[in-house]
């Protein structure tokens, strides 16, 4: 078992490329079967996701959460609201889906518009539907290492992604880049537990020298939103490299003129790093394997 309660999947491919996609597949194997054991006690599990406004970006992640939920055999349903809706009436909304013994997880896309008190959002989730991980119960228990909450998505698919790879996590100099509650934190918060062991260093935008801190990491994480900001003279030769960035930079020979980048400079790092994944195809990949794992989970205890 691993620590975000899923089983161990079966031997990955021998490469210094994690492949997010084969990965989450293998996550997604294991939710189908666990789907397919609720349906046999009549239970379907059931993710809602709440969208505001009309952000590209956001109806694009949102669009997949729910189609990879019905691709596991669960209910997936998207409540789309306009961006002048109000605090109340989101409440409204909360409330309900915290009553509906049809929904078994909630989570509320971020970012939500600016007259909108996202933290007091988020309190009113039922810790126990909060596949997110973003309530501070579930903040709390992840801190305290108390296995029936819910870790962010991310990180979890992080972890996840080590120990599939056989990765030695206890005892190994684990440097984060980046502090956000949504990443960085909890990232930090899952590599000290025990049974994962690592010594773990936090390093953001105040942080003096990076470089000495990232050239001792033995596992990079690099969760920091600029675009290739990790370059090889930061990494030590062996290293575990891990880039949750996902950046959109100018590219004149694309016909959208962008292309997707994340925090590390893929290319050189990849010659000096033990492992790495790749922008696209590695984190993002794993980030709703993880949400349709924390969803089923939701199901099951709010069932036992
Ligand atoms: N916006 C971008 N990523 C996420 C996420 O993981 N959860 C939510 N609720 N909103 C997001």
């Amino acid at each position: 078992m691993l620590a975000n309660g899923t089983v161990s999947p079966v031997s990955v491919a021998k490469s210094n490329i994690i492949d997010g996609a084969a990965l989450a597949d293998s996550v997604k194997t294991d939710v189908s079967s666990r789907v397919a054991a609720l349906k046999a006690r009549g239970i379907t599990p059931g993710l809602t996701v709440v969208l505001v406004g009309d952000d590209a970006a956001s109806a694009v992640y949102v669009g997949s959460k729910e189609r990879t939920c019905i691709e596991l055999g669960m209910n997936g349903e998207t409540i789309r609201r306009p961006a002048n809706i109000t605090q109340a009436e989101l409440i409204e909304i909360v409330d309900r889906l915290n009553a509906d013994p049809a929904v078994h997880g909630i989570l509320v896309q971020m970012p939500l518009p600016k007259h909108l008190d996202s933290d007091a959002v988020v309190r009113r989730i039922r810790p126990d539907k909060d596949v997110d991980g973003f309530h501070p119960v579930n903040v709390g228990k992840l801190l305290i290492g108390e296995r029936d909450g819910f870790a962010p998505c991310t990180p979890a698919g992080v972890l996840y992604m080590l120990q599939a790879h056989g990765v030695q996590t206890a005892g190994a100099h684990c440097v984060v880049i980046g502090r956000s509650n949504i990443v960085g934190k909890p990232m930090a918060a899952l590599m000290v537990q025990p049974g994962v062991d690592s010594t773990v260093t936090i390093c953001h935008s105040r942080t003096r020298d990076l470089a000495r801190h990232t050239r001792d990491a033995d596992i990079l994480i690099a969760a920091v939103g600029r675009a290739e900001m990790v370059t090889r003279d930061m990494v030590k030769a062996g290293a575990v490299v891990i880039d949750v960035g996902m950046n959109r930079i100018p590219d004149a020979t694309k016909k959208s003129g962008t292309r997707l980048v994340g925090d590390v400079a893929f290319g050189p790092v990849s010659e000096v790093a033990s492992l790495i994944t790749p922008v696209p195809g590695g984190v993002g990949k794993m980030t709703i394997a993880m949400l349709m794992t924390n969803t089923v989970r939701a199901a099951e205890q709010l069932s036992s």
